[in-house]
């Protein structure tokens, strides 16, 4: 609900300001796949490399964040929904804030990665598909979530009993089942360069 006696404040230091003195333009990169796909391995590995070129960034993961922020939301579609709308404001922020943002939560729903892509400006968000076959995920099942949601222990777990839309044009796709974690930061810190968002 909009109240008309909340004013938005401006701020006297400024995105571009606090971008400059970091070297770098802020970005999210918002990592999106099944459970066990290794959306976070590859997102702390891309953030380890990013701080070896002293860069400035900030990781938010799923798990952690449904500990405390998003504590007390399921996993229904609307508690998804609501997951991903209060992370999208929260990365919003730091993005204003000057980091470079690093996410990393299945995000089902086609419709909610685009809002988010919609909350900040141009060029400013960066869809990481890692694309793991779900046969892949459930073999590694690292949680055992796989197996639960199977034995019918689990209800709506992704990719089993909830859906997951697949991006259609992500700027970035990574294949975790015939690619290295090396060759997957690679790829990821190549596109951060090719596109000006490292400033030496
Ligand atoms: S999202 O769908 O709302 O984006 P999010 O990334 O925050 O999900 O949380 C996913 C993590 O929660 C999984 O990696 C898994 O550990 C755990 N989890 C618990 N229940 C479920 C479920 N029903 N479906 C998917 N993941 C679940």
């Amino acid at each position: 609900m909009s109240n008309k006696n909340i004013i938005w404040h401006e701020h006297h230091v400024l995105k571009q300001e606090r971008s400059k003195i970091k070297n770098q333009k802020p970005c999210i990169l918002w990592f999106t796949g099944l459970s066990g796909s290794g959306k976070s391995t590859i997102a702390n590995a891309v953030e380890a490399k990013l701080y070896e070129l002293q860069k400035h960034t900030y990781l938010l993961d799923g798990d952690n964040i449904r500990m405390g922020l998003n504590k007390g939301l399921g996993f229904s579609d609307a508690d998804r929904v609501e997951n991903i709308r209060r992370i999208g404001e929260v990365a919003k922020l730091f993005v204003d804030s000057g980091l470079i943002v690093l996410s990393a939560f299945i995000s089902p729903f086609q419709n909610d990665r685009d809002s988010v892509r919609r909350v900040v400006e141009e060029g400013e968000f960066i869809e990481v598909f890692v694309d793991t076959p779900l046969e892949v995920c459930e073999q590694r099942d690292p949680k055992g979530l796989y197996k639960k949601a199977r034995s019918g222990d689990m209800a709506n777990f992704t990719g089993i009993s909830s859906p997951y839309e697949a991006p259609k044009k992500a700027e970035i796709e990574i294949q975790t089942d015939r690619m290295s974690i090396e060759a997957s930061v690679e790829k990821i810190i190549d596109y951060l360069e090719k596109n000006g968002y490292l400033i030496c």
